[in-house]
């Protein structure tokens, strides 16, 4: 067993670990990524559609959450979303903003991967990809096994993610860690994440599949106007993404499908008229989802034969149609995990766990997840740039 010696070790070659290190290499420290996959940055190069929505120009603490929603305000406000926007041009990277302050690369992820690389070579960081860490002790220093080496440093930054997309490189490593140094743990759960329906509601919108509605939905006092996708299992489409992170399972889930109108007061105006329930409704929601909404909710008649008090419980639904999801597609579909080593654990300056001196946790696997929309590599670059200015 040789033994190597170093001042900082980042487990986790993924956005967060990787920024860390540029920001400790550049203040002079010696510091080794280790990765265990065979290349680092493998949710970047997938991100956004292939596109990396790196940022959000608006990102704000309201965007995240956390048990503790005031903990990402230190880091967020020393690196903001403007100055990784200042590095992207720096690397002479085009981007464009999509809808909502989400701003994404013109050519390609890749481009943020290298600019990654690039950093990381000028700050002189070494990164060792393929390394499984046997084991971390700590002593004064903390002992790092990997394969047949025992790398000693000062600090130990842990930036493994959360738990989603296996294939990817997820484990559950840094909840481990956590657990090792009696830190305590947040319940993680997937979000960001399709829902699944049960059979009966399936049965009527599944065959729907691949269909876009403009909804609002709402959970837990939270609510979101997007795009609701009928899928072949259940539901997804940036709304329902949204959502799924305050879902907790049992709840119902509120879709507003006429979200910019009083849905009674619309069917009241309409009801003089000969033509089926359905056929009218088509006029704000597709024709095909209206039939199979009416036949889930009433039975099919000429409109005009609804009664007051029937068409006050249509209008009723059509504002708030309650679903209960089955379950969400799990941590096979979900973007990112919410929960995850407790904030109240960790300094919000440094990101350093508050009873582990050299200790640090950055990016998803602390219980700070943002909301869809470039949010969640912002939360990366910032608890990466507070740490690494630390370390
Ligand atoms: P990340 O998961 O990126 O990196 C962790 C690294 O640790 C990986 O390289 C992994 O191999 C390594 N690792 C894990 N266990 C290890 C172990 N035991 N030993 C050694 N290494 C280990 N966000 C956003 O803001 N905009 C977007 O466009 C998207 N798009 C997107 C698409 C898809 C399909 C997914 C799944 C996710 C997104 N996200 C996103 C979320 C975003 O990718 C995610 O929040 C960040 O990558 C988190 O960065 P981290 O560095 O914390 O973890």
């Amino acid at each position: 067993m040789s033994v190597h010696e170093t001042e900082v070790v980042v487990i986790g070659g993924g956005a967060a670990g990787l920024f860390c290190a540029i920001e400790g290499g550049k203040r002079g420290r010696k510091v080794v990524v280790l990765d265990h996959s065979e290349r680092i940055g493998k949710k970047i190069a997938i991100s956004g559609g292939g596109r990396c929505n790196f940022t959000n120009r608006y990102a704000a603490p309201e965007n995240f959450i956390s048990r503790n929603p005031h903990f990402c305000k230190s880091a967020l406000s020393r690196y903001t979303p403007a100055d990784f926007i200042t590095l992207v041009e720096k690397h002479g990277i085009a981007y464009h903003e999509k809808k909502l302050g989400q701003l994404f690369c013109d050519n390609g992820s890749q481009q943020i991967i290298d600019l990654l690389l690039k950093e990381c070579r000028d700050a002189e960081v070494e990164i060792v990809c393929n390394s499984l860490v046997r084991s971390v002790a700590r002593n004064k220093r903390f002992a790092v096994e990997v394969g047949k080496k025992t790398i000693i440093a000062e600090s130990l930054v842990i930036a493994t993610g959360g738990l989603s997309i296996a294939p990817l490189g997820a484990s559950d490593f840094g909840y481990r860690i956590a657990r090792q140094f009696n830190l305590q743990i947040e319940d993680p759960a997937p979000a960001l994440v399709p829902f699944i329906l049960d059979a009966e509601t399936l049965r009527r919108f599944g065959p729907l599949s691949g269909m876009a509605i403009d909804a609002e939905v709402s959970c837990r006092g939270q609510r979101f106007r997007e795009n609701v996708l009928i899928t072949h299992r259940g539901l997804s489409g940036p709304a329902v993404l949204q959502i799924s992170s305050y879902w907790k399972a049992g709840d119902a889930i509120k879709i507003n499908l006429l979200p910019d109108e009083n849905a009674l007061e619309v069917l009241r105006d309409g009801q003089d008229r000969e033509i089926e329930l359905a056929n009218f409704l088509s006029r704000f929601v597709p024709r095909r989802f209206a039939r199979a909404w009416c036949e889930l909710h009433t039975r099919s008649k000429p409109f005009k034969q609804y009664t007051p008090g029937e068409l006050a419980a249509i209008g009723a639904k059509l504002n708030s149609w309650e679903i209960v999801p089955a379950g969400t597609e799990g941590y096979r579909k979900a973007e990112v995990t919410v929960g995850g080593v407790s904030t109240a654990e960790l300094s919000s300056q440094t990101m350093e766990a508050k009873r582990v001196p050299g200790l640090y946790f950055i990016g998803e696997v602390v219980d700070v997840t943002g909301q869809l929309g470039g949010y969640n590599f912002q939360w990366a670059w910032s608890s990466g740039f507070a740490a690494g200015r630390s370390v």
